[in-house]
């Protein structure tokens, strides 16, 4: 059985049944503290009991789920439990880091070891490519629009929300990028207030403050 999510949201169930994925039809809600029906997943009308339990997970959905809730369970485009590390760890975001230990453990010895290349660094993406790096997990710009989500259906989506808005205008900022306003290293800041000089790092706190091109100031006045 897999556990997906912490969850202070919700924390689905995958198990296995004669070597087919399935999906509980039941979550666990943080908030309710108990069980209740997977967002999407409830059935009213079941044909059999199978049914009403669970969902069955094939293909390329087993691969998508893994590859965005775990690190290293995809092998040649397929999923394989052999190498999974559960929960998205360091090299889930910068790739395989066997070479780039090897050569760190060689520096530490005191011997000649070139670490350039032998892992990935996110911190040179441009903004539009470092909102697409979160968003391979949490929903690029162009999954909304492919998928046709509208309305209320997109409000969660980070990376469309935010490319969306006038602060981005076309090409992003990096004092607007995912990392702008959350460190990946560290846990999520909960005190809303603390976001505050993400915003006036633009806009002016008071109409006395000088306005320029990278500090609109519209938004204070
Ligand atoms: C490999 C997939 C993946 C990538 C890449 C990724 N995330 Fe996530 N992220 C997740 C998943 C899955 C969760 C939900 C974790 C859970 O509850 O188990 C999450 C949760 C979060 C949370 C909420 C944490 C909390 O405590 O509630 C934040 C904030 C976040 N990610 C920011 C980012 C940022 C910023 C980036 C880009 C630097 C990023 N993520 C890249 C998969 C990813
Ligand atoms: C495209 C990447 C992607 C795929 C595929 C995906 N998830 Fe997620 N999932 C995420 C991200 C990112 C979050 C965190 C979203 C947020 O908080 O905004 C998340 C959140 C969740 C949560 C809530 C976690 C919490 O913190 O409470 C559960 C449960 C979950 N996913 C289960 C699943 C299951 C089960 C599957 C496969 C059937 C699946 N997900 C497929 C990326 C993905
Ligand atoms: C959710 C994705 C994510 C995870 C998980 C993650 N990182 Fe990072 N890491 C990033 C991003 C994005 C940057 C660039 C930050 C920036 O642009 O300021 C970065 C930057 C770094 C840097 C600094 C590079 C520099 O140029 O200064 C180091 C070192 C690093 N990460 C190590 C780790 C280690 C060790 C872990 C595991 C404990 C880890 N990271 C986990 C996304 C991640
Ligand atoms: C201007 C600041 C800012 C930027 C930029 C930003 N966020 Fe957030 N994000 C926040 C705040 C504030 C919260 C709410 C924290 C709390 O729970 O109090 C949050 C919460 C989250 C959560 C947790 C949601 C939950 O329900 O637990 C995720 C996941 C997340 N952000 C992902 C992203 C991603 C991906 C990007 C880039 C597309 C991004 N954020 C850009 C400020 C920002
Ligand atoms: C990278 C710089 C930048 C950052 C950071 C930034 N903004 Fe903006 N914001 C802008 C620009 C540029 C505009 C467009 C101003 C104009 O067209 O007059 C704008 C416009 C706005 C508007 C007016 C929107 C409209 O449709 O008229 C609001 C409200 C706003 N920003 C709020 C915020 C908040 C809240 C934050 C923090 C979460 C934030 N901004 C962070 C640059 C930024």
């Amino acid at each position: 059985m897999w556990a997906f999510g912490d969850g202070h949201v919700g924390q689905s169930y995958l198990f296995e049944r004669d070597g087919n994925l399935f999906e509980s039809r039941v979550s666990y809600f943080g908030n309710l503290k108990a069980l209740d029906f997977t967002p999407g997943r409830k059935l009213t009308d079941a044909k059999d009991l199978e049914q009403a339990m669970a969902r069955p997970v094939t293909g390329s959905e087993v691969v998508r789920c893994f590859a965005c809730h775990a690190t290293a369970s995809t092998i040649n485009d397929k999923f394989e439990r052999s190498a999974i590390i559960p929960g998205i760890t360091c090299e889930a975001c910068h790739g395989p880091g066997r070479n780039h230990v090897i050569a760190g453990e060689a520096l530490l010895r005191g011997e000649a070891a070139k670490t350039e290349g032998t892992i990935f660094n996110p911190s040179t993406l441009t903004p539009s490519d470092a909102v697409d790096f979160c968003g391979s997990c949490h929903g690029t710009y162009w999954d909304v629009k492919l998928q046709g989500l509208a309305g209320k259906a997109n409000i969660r989506a980070q990376p469309y929300r935010l490319e969306k808005s006038r602060c981005w205008g076309t090409k992003g900022d990096t004092r607007l990028t995912c990392v702008a306003c959350h460190d990946p290293h560290q846990p999520l800041v909960r005190d809303s207030s603390s976001y505050d000089k993400n915003c006036l790092s633009c806009h002016v706190a008071t109409a006395s403050v000088k306005v320029t091109a990278d500090h609109p100031g519209q938004v204070a006045r």
